[in-house]
């Protein structure tokens, strides 16, 4: 499954940062254990969302050190919302929470189907104002583009505005479809792979995802 139209690069921010490269090596590598594994999940997200919320609206207020008052700043607006897709977007959740503990947090529940590839949806639960929440949507893999797609309409649905895709790993076609789809949503990726095979996997890539995160795969 070679990229056969260019890809378009216009709402993609690829986050190349050395320390990005050098975790989604580690990342990739197949005697990673499931502890490091997650760590690195964990470690690469919070840099993902700091590149991500970087313009993020801030307001002054007053703030009184020991010794003084001064005009200290704070993000405006309600708290952000996180928001995992299940299974393997949990383990991004626990990064993105570590530098915005007050992010709410909405949870979709999405399988691929290895036959068909087409994403089902089995859960849902969402802040109720995530009308009003700048929405961090986050996933490792980013293949066919189906799960991020549907996740996205989920969103929109409950009327989210701004949505913001954090992804590890994507694929040219997966990162066109996405912004075919919905071009207001930004997409912040620290990598982008060669192709998908016939299993839909992207490729080098770095297996699944879920199963590597949970332990669940067959060794
Ligand atoms: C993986 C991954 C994405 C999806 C990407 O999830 O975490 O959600 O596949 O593929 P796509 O872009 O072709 O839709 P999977 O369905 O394996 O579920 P899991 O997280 O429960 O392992
Ligand atoms: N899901 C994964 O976990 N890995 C891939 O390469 C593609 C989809």
């Amino acid at each position: 499954m070679a990229q056969e139209t260019p890809l378009n690069m216009e709402r993609v921010t690829l986050v190349d940062h050395p320390l990005v490269q050098h975790k989604l090596s580690l990342l990739r590598a197949e005697d990673t254990s499931t502890a490091q594994f997650r760590q690195l999940v964990r470690e690469l997200a919070i840099i993902l969302a700091y590149e991500a919320t970087r313009d993020l609206e801030l307001e002054d207020y007053e703030v009184k050190t020991p010794l003084e008052t001064m005009v200290g700043r704070r993000i405006a607006g309600k708290k952000l919302a996180v928001v995992p897709i299940l299974r393997a977007g949990l383990g991004m959740m626990e990064g993105v929470l570590d530098i915005i503990p007050a992010a709410h947090v909405g949870v979709l529940g999405m399988s691929r189907d290895e036959e068909t590839f087409q994403p089902v949806e089995y859960y849902k639960n969402l802040p109720f104002n995530i009308d009003q929440r700048v929405c961090l949507l986050v996933d490792p893999m980013l293949a066919t583009g189906g799960s991020l797609c549907d996740a996205i309409g989920s969103l929109r649905e409950a009327g989210a505005k701004d949505i913001r895709a954090l992804t590890l790993v994507s694929a040219p076609v997966g990162l066109n479809v996405v912004q075919e789809y919905d071009p207001d949503v930004r997409i912040f990726t620290g990598a982008i792979d060669r192709e998908l095979n016939e299993h839909a996997y992207i490729l080098p890539g770095l297996g699944d995802a879920g199963d590597r995160i949970f332990g669940t795969q067959v060794k």
